[in-house]
């Protein structure tokens, strides 16, 4: 496993100026990475603030435990999914937070790591797992998948206007023999798009289907309705959370929870009065901010991201 742990945080100042409310509170960081934000968190806190920290992937875990290893607040770090916030925070005891942070996708020291598969850049088997210790990889959906089942993520998930023809060239390559690296995947989606398009600006062709299948393989975008939600459940009031989203359909679900947590009503329009007697729950202060000019001419990642901030009402 790697030593070295490449990543920038994006955004850092604005989300963690926005998350932390009370030095001596108790933080979740559900996506810990290689710990950047986390970092900034912990040395914001004094003696009696606390972070917990989540991922699900091993290499970021090491990375945050080395990062994290001198802190003058409490620690605890937890491999596991924030799929299982609720159980997590049981885990350690833990009710009620001041702040709770998602920075959600893939880490580049992930991307960058090429054996992990994520990257169309190099050639590598196909895997794509956050956590290596499940059993369903990038390779299962390439092989595995019906035409339908192909032809749906990479419309959904890749919003790929090639989704047809892509998915129809690879049930026909692997009729003779499974396709097993990404070097073989992007040589099919390749001669998939039809050149002309291929040549024309957009990025690589093979971007938006290697996005669907992370999506997939990592069900990236089932669990955010919940998660978001259990967060804010085991918020204090006047906590914060702090969503940062990298391409527009996890910032959809973000902006849409988030937007019915802060309303008054959620009946159809077309009911004459309020019959459901929703309550807003918390109130939005960051409404999908994008990061400054001068952090994107150090961070290209940091292109299409954008940064959500709710506060727990009383
Ligand atoms: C963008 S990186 C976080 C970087 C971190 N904020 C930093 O500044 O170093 C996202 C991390 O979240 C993890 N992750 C993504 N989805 C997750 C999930 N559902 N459960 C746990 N970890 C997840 C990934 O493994 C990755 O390490």
């Amino acid at each position: 496993m790697s030593v070295d742990f490449h990543h920038i945080s994006v955004m850092p100042k604005e989300t963690v100026d926005g998350l932390i409310t009370d030095l001596s509170g108790t933080y979740v960081d559900c996506t810990l990475g290689g710990a950047g934000h986390s970092k900034m968190i912990t040395d914001r806190l004094n003696s009696d603030g606390r972070l917990i920290g989540i991922d699900q992937d091993d290499s970021a875990i090491e990375a945050a435990k080395r990062r994290l290893s001198d802190c003058q607040c409490r620690v605890d770090i937890v491999k596991d999914n924030f799929s299982n916030l609720e159980n997590i925070l049981a885990d350690q005891g833990v009710d009620q937070v001041d702040g709770v942070l998602f920075d959600l996708g893939v880490s580049s020291h992930q991307l960058d790591t090429a054996e992990r598969g994520f990257s169309y850049m190099q050639d590598a088997p196909l895997d794509m797992r956050m956590n290596q210790q499940k059993n369903f990889s990038a390779y299962d959906i390439i092989n595995d998948y019906e035409l339908n089942e192909l032809c749906r993520i990479f419309k959904e998930y890749g919003e790929e206007r090639w989704y047809k023809r892509i998915a129809q060239f690879i049930v026909e390559a692997r009729q003779t023999s499974p396709i097993k690296t990404t070097g073989e995947l992007v040589d099919i989606i390749k001669k998939a798009i039809p050149a002309a398009v291929r040549n024309a600006k957009g990025g690589h062709p093979a971007k938006r289907i290697f996005q669907a299948i992370r999506i997939e393989v990592n069900n990236e975008l089932g669990i955010l309705e919940d998660a978001f939600k259990t967060a804010v459940k085991h918020l204090k009031p006047g906590g914060r959370i702090a969503i940062i989203t990298f391409h527009s359909l996890e910032d959809r679900i973000a902006k849409n929870v988030l937007k019915e947590m802060a309303s008054g009503c959620i009946c159809p329009p077309s009911l004459p009065i309020c019959m459901c007697n929703h309550k807003p729950e918390i109130k939005l202060l960051v409404k999908g901010t994008a990061a400054s000019v001068e952090e994107l001419e150090s961070n290209s990642r940091a292109k299409s991201a954008k940064l959500r901030i709710a506060e727990k009402l009383d």
